[in-house]
């Protein structure tokens, strides 16, 4: 018989010396105190170039001017969908690599569409499977009239959670003492049915204290199977419980414009863009297949750093750090993040 042989003097100090437990989320994330196993989280602020990052599809597509329902078309492609990152990793403000307002960059195209389609941009989410969960973007609007800026989740035409940017509605520079209107929707059959949520109860508009196109702001909805609420750079605006989706969807930004006089207005005078600094999403899956990772990952919910609880942003990003589990080492195993 082989004596047992010693614990090498290495592997002992190792083991002395780890720390007792990590912060690993394998259990997920948690938003006042709600659990969400999944997430996507994407820096458009050092992001080079949007086609290689395949969490995202930019939207390719055309709809007449009738189906619009505008006196124009629309016409969304990749050459709307512009990567404006910041000179490197380590700069967190000021011009992008293009001069102008860093991140990815959503253009309405200005002037009278000779062909009558508005050329504009939207990119959506890879997965389609979201169910449930805390959708936040970072966005600094357009201040030129005649466009829609919208950050929005999606499943059908009576499911839907809307953010949406008339800049029509923006007062001008000089009147500055006024607030700027976010219009908040939950679409529903009943919107669905008369194509507007304008005299649905699942509509309103929040009068926002600060001027969305002069900076970047967070804005955000959390969805629970009872409620959704919006919010503004973590401060609640508003709630609403009646026509809460129940589907699982994917979760969208674009930058529109149809000419309809009562919403998007439009088309602008001159190239409108909205620069989007980040989206970060925690939510829950409707894949049977990630919820075996969910299941495979976490062993026991109760564990120390079993679960992370997802930090407010405090203050207006930009001005304010931000936080992104993606950036730390080991609190987004298993994953599935496509990633640039
Ligand atoms: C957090 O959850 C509690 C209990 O469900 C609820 O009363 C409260 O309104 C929630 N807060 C926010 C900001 O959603
Ligand atoms: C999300 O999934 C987790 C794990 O199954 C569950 O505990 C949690 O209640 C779910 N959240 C919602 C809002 O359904
Ligand atoms: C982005 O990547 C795609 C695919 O690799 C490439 O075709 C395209 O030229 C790149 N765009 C820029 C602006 O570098
Ligand atoms: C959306 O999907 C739900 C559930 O599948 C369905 O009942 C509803 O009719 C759909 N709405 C539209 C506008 O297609």
């Amino acid at each position: 018989m082989s004596p047992t042989p010693p614990i090498p003097l290495l592997a002992l100090l190792l083991l002395l010396l780890s720390p007792p437990t990590r912060a690993d989320c394998e259990c997920g994330y948690t938003v006042n105190a709600t659990l969400y196993t999944d997430l996507l989280e994407t820096d458009f602020l050092h992001l080079p170039n949007i086609t290689r990052d395949t969490d995202w599809q930019p939207q390719n597509y055309t709809v007449s001017p009738a189906a619009a329902r505008g006196p124009y078309g629309k016409n969304a492609s990749l050459s709307n969908v512009v990567a404006n990152p910041l000179h490197d990793n380590n700069t967190s403000a000021g011009p992008g690599l293009l001069g102008g307002d860093p991140g990815l960059q959503l253009w309405v195209r200005g002037g009278i569409p000779q062909d009558g389609l508005i050329p504009i941009a939207e990119i959506a989410s890879a997965r389609d499977d979201m169910l449930y969960g805390s959708f936040r973007a970072s966005m600094k609007l357009t201040g030129t009239p005649g466009t829609c800026g919208a950050f929005f989740w999606y499943y059908n035409n009576s499911q839907e959670i809307d953010l949406e940017f008339l800049s029509r509605q923006f007062p001008p520079p000089s009147n500055a003492s006024t607030t700027y209107p976010l219009n908040l929707v939950l679409q529903s059959p009943l919107s669905a049915l008369a194509n507007s949520a304008a005299h649905t109860p699942t509509f309103t508009t929040y009068p926002l204290p600060f001027c969305p196109t002069a900076a970047y702001h967070e804005y955000r909805f959390d969805w629970s199977p009872r409620a959704v609420t919006f919010y503004a750079d973590s401060v609640p605006l508003a709630s609403m419980n009646l026509s809460v989706p129940s589907a699982p969807g994917s979760v969208h930004l674009s930058h529109w414009s149809n000419g309809d006089a009562g919403w998007s207005a439009g088309p602008p005078a001159a190239d409108a863009v909205l620069a989007v600094g980040y989206v970060k999403a925690y939510f829950n899956s409707s894949a049977e297949r990630r919820q075996a990772d969910w299941r495979a990952r976490c062993k026991d919910l109760s564990a120390k750093g079993a679960t992370c609880v997802v930090p407010d942003q405090e203050g207006p990003p930009g001005e304010a750090e931000t936080w992104f589990f993606s950036q730390q080492a080991n609190m987004t195993g298993n994953q599935t993040v496509f990633g640039g």
